[in-house]
């Protein structure tokens, strides 16, 4: 029945979804055109890839803690790491326009709220060592994995949080002066979502980049997106279906955008 829902919820965003010739605003016509849309391949996507492949085709299976909304596919406590990297691990598509984004925006301080096995991170600290970026994952054994994938990549700007969201989350802001990006990919509810997304905005700036992934995995996910861009911190917001990018500048109009992707 869910996955009749999620179909349901797709089609609906087909028919809204717009192009560039829908866009009047300068800042999302250039934004859409130079960072959405472009599909240019760096080297570093083959081998981030690779990692990829290498997870895909693995025999190996761990004990995994789930801290989150758990997987559609599996409620087993043991699974094989093909398994999450072909469910969980967030498709190139999306790592190589978190990849656009980051360096487009050039973000000095990017967190990320789920690492699972490191891949789409690889994405988001690849483009400059200079950035520093955050990620925080639940489960000590995927990210045993994601630390052995960074070093793989020789990616060292990366730097693991271990725990619970909730506990490591705004234990880290404390000790960050600001943050310029935020992928959140986790704990994917209305309630756990809203709280990152308020603690979040305490040490957010006008600058700020958050992106919300699958803003339309479930209803509360849904009623999570509708009350982020109603926040009146938000300025304008686009959904890519399985990504929502939200703007906080003040110079923009408020405006929701549903973008092909
Ligand atoms: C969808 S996966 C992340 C995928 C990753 N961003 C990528 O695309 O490669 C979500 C991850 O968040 C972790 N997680 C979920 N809820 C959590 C929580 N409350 N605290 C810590 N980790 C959590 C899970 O263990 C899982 O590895």
């Amino acid at each position: 029945m869910k996955n009749v829902q999620y179909a349901f919820r797709y089609l609906i965003y087909l028919l809204r979804a717009k192009d560039e010739h829908s866009l009047h605003s300068p800042f999302l016509f250039e934004l859409y055109e130079n960072v959405i849309e472009p599909s240019a391949e760096y080297y570093k996507f083959k081998e981030i890839e690779a990692i990829r492949s290498e997870m895909l085709l693995s025999d190996k299976t761990i004990e995994v803690i789930d801290l989150g909304a758990g997987s559609r596919v599996s409620k087993s406590s043991v699974r094989k790491v093909s398994s999450i990297a072909k469910h969980a691990v967030k498709q190139d598509k999306f790592g190589k326009l978190l990849f656009r984004l980051v360096n487009h925006f050039k973000p000095k301080t990017i967190l990320e709220l789920g690492t699972s096995l490191g891949v789409t991170t690889s994405y988001l600290a690849t483009t400059n060592s200079q950035q520093q970026v955050i990620t925080f994952e639940g489960c000590p054994n995927i990210s045993a994995i994601a630390e052995k994938n960074f070093q793989k990549l020789d990616l060292k700007n990366v730097k693991q949080v271990l725990g619970n969201f909730d506990k490591t989350l705004p234990i880290e802001l404390v000790n960050t002066d600001k943050i310029d990006f935020v992928y959140i990919d986790g704990n994917h509810r209305k309630e756990p979502t809203l709280t990152y997304f308020k603690q979040l905005l305490e040490k957010s700036h006008n600058e700020t980049i958050l992106v919300f992934d699958d803003i339309h995995w479930s209803s509360e996910m849904e009623t999570a997106w509708r009350e982020i861009k109603k926040s009146s911190n938000v300025s304008v917001t686009i959904d890519l279906f399985y990504l929502g990018i939200v703007f906080l500048r003040k110079e923009l109009a408020k405006q929701d955008f549903v973008l092909k992707f």
